[in-house]
């Protein structure tokens, strides 16, 4: 096996598809583009979404890529071997060109090829859909496994819950086959197998066969094309071919580690709770460097994407407090993460002056409410009968002033308390029930459905940005997108409230373009060739991009679908604006039919 570096593994990765005919797409932006099922991409294919569901992609029908992916919904797993909330997805696509029998190929031989990875092939397990109402069980990766040399013992027949990937309750999907690496780990009992998460076997390589589509409303159907859809964990893979404990034990985490024990002047691995508080914050603050790094950049707040990404530095925050790492200690990890992954991603270099403020800023920020909830506390103090703090009043500290249930527990002790931490858990879990529910899979529709209504307000957006430079002017640039079937939303960088005149200008230019029924076109160029027409947008895949022209009233890049006419879009109402984050404001808007 090959003990490559992260870099390696990446470049390798390229390298082995491109020669097999795939285009090397980058890495889009860690905010989905227009699409409204979720906060971060979480998956290489969110944003090939609607190649997936039948686009023409400007760069061919086999692509390769290496995706900034963020998954918060494990972030209580983060300090073990293998969960971060960052992670770099490896994938290959086929959009309507090669299946499974190719897709099963070259992951072996990738894999296992002394060429390339060169993996003993008795270290590496399977896993295939073992069939139920909607698919049929999927001989053809078993057997397909099996012409490759691997031992049916090697191959587990898992259910939907392992082996059907969908990304979220709704989309594109298929039966996957999942590809494991025992780690040599002693079997957890007499059933362990790929199934069972006790560690023994990590999941490094994904193939799903994307070839149906589950409608919102639960409807399954057959999609235009089979398609391949294949994620690799960059991290766990490297951690495996380097022969790590984990995956911070390898040369992505060396740096951010070593400047860890810098500024606290501990040891990584003095001792279980210290090994934890170190990983923490080296997965906490190389996420939040590049959340603050990205071209579409999140900034931390109270809703969505910036809420996710303040409880992220607020809980790397808590732990650098216990290691005692003195001022301003993220921003001086975060500097290390900006170093190792700038050639890679320029992005981060170009924002290091902005990570760097916002997280100093939040720093700041947390000290006040750590002294908010100091007060809070002393004011409720005397209040305990029998000296036990109730769940609900931990909960309380900690849902309105953000009180951690560690501080509060510190401070009960130090007062002679002792606190219903059962009691507080209880509603904690309550409230991730509800938040889980609520923030990766926020939203529900958009343009995964590319139904009608979605389509139709997400011209209206193109309509609407375009307006709102017109109006307001150059500076405002695209922050985000979400489209319901009943409405659109837009954020937008802007440092004021827009005027109720201002607005309704705007409203008026979006009518006139709807009203005027220009016809819309869409052309292939180079992003130089869209830039010089003066299209607007931060979204590139590759050398080819799309660009939307709606008359003279919008040019701008993007991956569609769209109306061919504005005069489909019937009448355009802004129905809110407010503020999203410190110089974001953000627009609600809906799409009224004209009736005959
Ligand atoms: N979309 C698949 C995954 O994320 C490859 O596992």
């Amino acid at each position: 096996m090959k003990n490559l570096t992260t870099h390696e593994l990446r470049k390798l990765f390229l390298e082995f598809f491109s020669e097999r005919g795939h285009a090397v797409i980058p890495s889009a932006s860690l905010i989905p583009e227009n699409d409204p099922s979720v906060l971060f991409t979480t998956a290489g294919m969110h944003p090939l979404m609607p190649y997936l569901m039948g686009a023409e992609h400007p760069a061919g029908k086999r692509l390769c890529d290496v995706q900034k992916c963020v998954r918060t919904g494990d972030i209580d797993e983060v300090g073990d071997a293998s969960h971060l909330t960052f992670f770099e997805m490896l994938g290959n696509w086929s959009l309507g060109d090669y299946f499974k029998s190719e897709s099963i190929a070259w992951s072996w031989e990738f894999l296992t090829d002394e060429k390339w990875l060169g993996i003993d092939k008795d270290r590496l397990y399977f896993s295939c859909f073992e069939g139920d109402e909607n698919a049929p069980k999927d001989e053809f990766s078993h057997d397909r496994w099996v012409d490759m040399g691997v031992d049916p013992s090697h191959i587990f027949y898992l259910n939907a819950k392992h082996n059907w990937w969908i990304p979220g309750t709704s989309g594109p999907c298929g039966p996957d086959t999942e590809i494991f690496f025992d780690t040599g780990k002693a079997p957890c009992c007499e059933t362990c197998s790929p199934a069972c998460s006790c560690g023994k076997y990590l999941e490094i390589w994904n193939n799903v066969f994307m070839q149906y589509y589950k409608a919102p409303d639960g409807k399954m159907s057959m999609l235009e094309k089979k398609n391949v859809d294949t994620g690799m964990g960059l991290e766990r893979t490297v951690a495996t071919l380097q022969g790590a404990e984990s995956v911070y034990d390898t040369d992505a985490f060396t740096n951010i580690l070593a400047r860890i024990a810098e500024l606290s002047g501990k040891n990584y691995k003095s001792d279980a709770d210290t090994v934890k508080a170190f990983r923490i914050i080296a997965d906490h603050i190389r996420t939040a460097t590049f959340m603050l790094g990205d071209p579409r950049g999140v900034t931390p707040s109270n809703v969505d994407q910036g809420y996710i990404l303040r409880r992220l530095i607020r809980r790397a925050l808590r732990y650098a407090m216990q290691l005692e790492m003195g001022e301003n200690a993220l921003s001086k990890v975060a500097e290390v993460v900006v170093a190792d992954y700038g050639e890679v991603y320029p992005e981060l270099k170009e924002h290091a002056e902005h990570i760097k403020k916002e997280l100093d800023t939040e720093e700041l920020k947390f000290q006040r409410t750590l002294a908010n909830g100091m007060r809070e506390f002393e004011r409720i103090k005397g209040k305990f009968v029998g000296g036990v703090i109730d769940g609900a009043s931990a909960f309380r500290l900690f849902d309105t002033v953000g009180f951690p249930i560690e501080f509060t527990e510190e401070l009960a002790r130090e007062n002679g308390l002792t606190v219903d931490v059962e009691g507080f858990r209880e509603r904690f879990a309550e409230h991730q029930q509800k938040s889980k529910a609520g923030s990766e899979q926020k939203f529900k529709g958009g343009l995964a459905e590319a139904n009608e209504e979605t389509t139709k307000l997400h011209s209206a957006t193109h309509l609407l940005q375009a307006a709102l430079r017109k109006v307001l002017g150059d500076e405002v640039a695209q922050k985000g997108s979400n489209i319901t079937t009943e409405r659109l939303r837009f954020d937008f960088s802007f440092p004021r409230k827009v005027t109720p005149e201002e607005l309704a200008e705007v409203e008026a230019l979006v009518n006139d373009a709807i009203k005027a029924a220009v016809p819309v076109t869409c052309e292939e160029m180079s992003e130089a060739e869209a830039r010089a027409l003066g299209a607007i947008g931060l979204f590139q895949y590759g050398e080819k991009v799309k660009v939307y022209t709606m008359g003279a009233y919008s040019c701008e890049m993007c991956g569609g679908p769209h109306v061919s006419n504005t005069a489909e879009l019937g009448t355009f109402k802004i129905k809110k604006e407010e503020a999203s984050s410190a110089g974001v404001r953000r627009i609600k808007a809906v799409l009224i039919p004209n009736y005959r």
